[in-house]
């Protein structure tokens, strides 16, 4: 596997999902931007994903950030793995700086039925497809379910943003697809049209979201274009895009690509990383999960393992905390949830969507006595292990208790440990982490080396 395509850890909260992107809270001031490997073409998700996709995405917007910071500051911080960069936390404005220095897509299809103006802007009568503006202009967009177009005035009136700041906006919007262009103009590409997003940090204006990469821009060769305007391709979608509708049946796109169109995507988009930024990436590796996997805990925005304690009752808070707190010795994330298999099976899907696709190995143990449907329940559709310890107050407790976690049915891997510290060990050991077992063995010499030092006391040798 070495796409990146669903990202999940249970030890960050998910803040946005996007079509391609995903975002999770580190703390009040930053956010993690995680780009996956997906690709979407005429506003849909393909099923398949694009090995190095999302590393281009990411990269790219990391180069224009740092090559147009003295333009304007930006969200920016750093890059923590080839998909994924950290970034400041703004308040996000509610627009989209669209800017265009050519005539093409959805404003094209609009003139030529007529229109004429777009978001309050004037395009002059007698333009051809993709004829370039003798000056680019900004034609904002809000950000809603479907983005609207809007003039400057009615985003000021509406309440999108201050008057003074959309100047600012318009203004450093230009600047940045001047800087764009000049920079793409000497490597033989047209910075075709592109759109900005802008937030406020301490009231003041930086760049956010992210900047000049295909999923945001529009680029051509320059060369193709000047050859045959008309014809001009996009750099990156244009070749799924085509594929798509060369295969279209009954009016229906395909929903996947084969496997020679994914590699071929992928060669184009390490392509344009090359020509925009002049540098080559590496090869992508066999296993990403693992690259990002050992990013995330390298840079501490994770740890490298979790037990996640799943308890049926809130009354049963005192026998997990004694796992709680052996497994955290360990350094190990500890995700402690109240979920009952009888009376709220509904939330177990979610629970099992989360763990089956974190990025980082886990285990689960399962408390729940009585009849305990929890263990079985979770270990049937989780792709990780289950252990069950169920809470007991008495000897005969017990015996009902462990009675209903023994039995299971088949193709229902749960595994009963009756004793707490047992049961933190074993969710511990299975996590198969080296780290953990360097500490396991050391543990057990010691256990040994005490048991033959109280067999020498005990035989009076050590007089
Ligand atoms: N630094 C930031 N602070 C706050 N919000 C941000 C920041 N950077 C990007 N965003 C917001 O995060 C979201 C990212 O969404 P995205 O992954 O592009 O999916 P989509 O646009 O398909 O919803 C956008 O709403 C964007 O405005
Ligand atoms: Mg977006």
């Amino acid at each position: 596997m070495n796409c990146l395509v669903n990202f999940k850890t249970p030890q960050l909260k998910k803040i946005h999902s996007g079509k391609v992107r995903e975002s999770f809270r580190i703390d009040d001031q930053t956010r993690m931007i995680v780009a996956t490997d997906r690709i979407s073409s005429f506003d849909f998700v393909l099923k398949t994903a694009v090995p190095g996709k999302g590393a281009v995405l990411n990269q790219l917007a990391a180069f224009w950030f740092e090559n147009t910071r003295d333009i304007i500051d930006n969200h920016f911080i750093k890059l923590i793995d080839p998909n994924i960069s950290l970034v400041k936390e703004a308040s996000p404005i509610r627009v989209e700086m669209v800017v265009r220095g050519y005539l093409t897509g959805s404003a094209w299809r609009g003139y030529e039925k007529g229109k004429r103006k777009v978001s309050g802007v004037t395009i002059p009568e007698g333009m051809k497809k993709n004829q370039a503006f003798t000056k680019p202009i900004v034609t904002p967009t809000t950000k809603e379910d479907s983005d609207r177009e809007i003039t400057p005035k009615e985003l000021v009136d509406e309440g999108w943003v201050a008057a003074n700041i959309y100047k600012a906006m318009e203004k450093v919007s230009l600047a940045l697809f001047e800087r764009g262009s000049n920079m793409l103009e000497e490597r033989g590409l047209i910075l075709v049209d592109t759109k900005y997003e802008f937030g406020l940090i301490d009231n003041k204006l930086v760049l956010i979201d992210e900047i000049h990469t295909p999923d945001s821009s529009r680029f051509w060769s320059k060369e193709n274009y000047e050859n045959d305007p008309v014809n001009a391709e996009q750099l990156d979608k244009e070749y799924v895009r085509s594929y798509l509708l060369k295969n279209k049946k009954n009016d229906v796109y395909p929903d996947s690509l084969p496997d020679d169109v994914v590699q071929e995507t992928t060669r184009r988009y390490r392509d344009i990383y090359g020509m925009i930024t002049g540098e080559s990436l590496p090869e992508i590796e066999d296993n990403v999960l693992a690259r990002v996997h050992s990013n995330l805990v390298k840079h501490k925005i994770i740890k490298d393992g979790f037990i996640a304690v799943i308890m049926g009752s809130p009354s049963d808070i005192e026998h997990c905390n004694k796992m709680k707190d052996i497994i955290e010795k360990y350094d190990v994330k500890v995700d402690m949830r109240v979920v009952s298999a009888h009376k709220n099976g509904e939330e177990i899907p979610k629970v099992i969507e989360d763990y089956n696709n974190s990025v980082e190995p886990g285990a689960v143990i399962a408390v729940a006595g009585r009849s305990n449907g929890l263990g079985g329940a979770l270990a049937a559709n989780l792709t990780i292990p289950v252990f069950s310890c169920p809470p007991f107050s008495d000897k005969d407790d017990m015996m009902v208790n462990i009675n209903s976690s023994l039995m299971m049915p088949s193709n229902t891997p749960a595994a009963t440990v009756v004793d707490p510290k047992n049961a933190a060990q074993i969710a511990l050991r299975s996590l198969n982490l080296s780290r953990l077992k360097n500490i396991f063995m050391k543990e057990i010499q010691k256990m040994k080396a005490d048991l033959i030092e109280a067999d020498r006391t005990i035989r009076g040798e050590n007089v």
